[in-house]
């Protein structure tokens, strides 16, 4: 067995006696259930962890984690952890939380293939095309990443309120708040971009989903 592989067997040994030694129903308490009042979509990226950032503990954050934290239409398993998020859990809260320095949307940025990723990564690539302008408007390329990454995450928030699933919590007057962020890689702090939804008012009437 290698070293590493024995290491993370040996840290969760620690991890659980560390937590049994502050409260000795710490796991029998949370394997009654879970209410999570926030849903995170998030980078895969290792150095972007949901729990940590927010300070939030096991059992407080509903997680889902994809190259380049993109909300796509066709992808079951992004729809069912939302459907299940709201309207299982009920969570008043969806981040979708990017990063500055994400390789997912650089990749997109440039032109290799990288294998069946370009596939995923293509999908980034419409934000370039609707946001074309005011990328092309910026010469310094470490601040047109920056802003692809942003521009990123907002039409990530657009995606999530044009899914069915978020229009029908509205439409039966479901709390349901949408948000964005960016996180820093070198700073640790997050940057709230300001798009926020809680119904469907801002969205164009072509999106809008009667029931
Ligand atoms: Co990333």
């Amino acid at each position: 067995m290698s070293d590493f592989y024995k290491k993370i067997l040996d840290n969760n040994k620690e991890w659980v006696e560390q937590q049994l030694a502050v409260d000795e129903n710490y796991f029998k308490d949370l394997s009654k259930g879970q209410n999570p009042p926030l849903l995170w979509i998030g980078c895969s990226d290792s150095r972007v962890p949901a729990n940590e950032i927010i300070g939030a503990k096991p059992g407080e954050v509903f997680v889902h984690r994809n190259i380049a934290n993109l909300v796509v239409h066709t992808d079951i398993n992004m729809l069912s952890v939302l459907d299940y998020a709201v309207n299982a859990l009920k969570v008043k809260h969806v981040i979708v939380c990017g990063h500055y320095g994400c390789g997912g949307v650089k990749a997109a940025m440039g032109n290799q293939s990288i294998g069946i990723i370009d596939n995923w990564i293509r999908n980034i690539k419409d934000v370039y095309r609707v946001n074309k302008d005011e990328l092309n408007e910026i010469a310094d390329e470490d601040k047109k990443f920056n802003r692809m990454v942003e521009l990123n995450v907002i039409e990530q928030v657009f995606n999530l309120a044009k899914t069915s699933i978020v229009q029908n919590a509205w439409n039966i007057n479901q709390e349901l708040h949408l948000h964005g962020w960016v996180y820093g890689l070198n700073s640790g702090y997050v940057t709230d971009l300001n798009v926020n939804f809680s119904n469907n008012d801002d969205l164009d009437s072509m999106f809008k989903l009667n029931f």
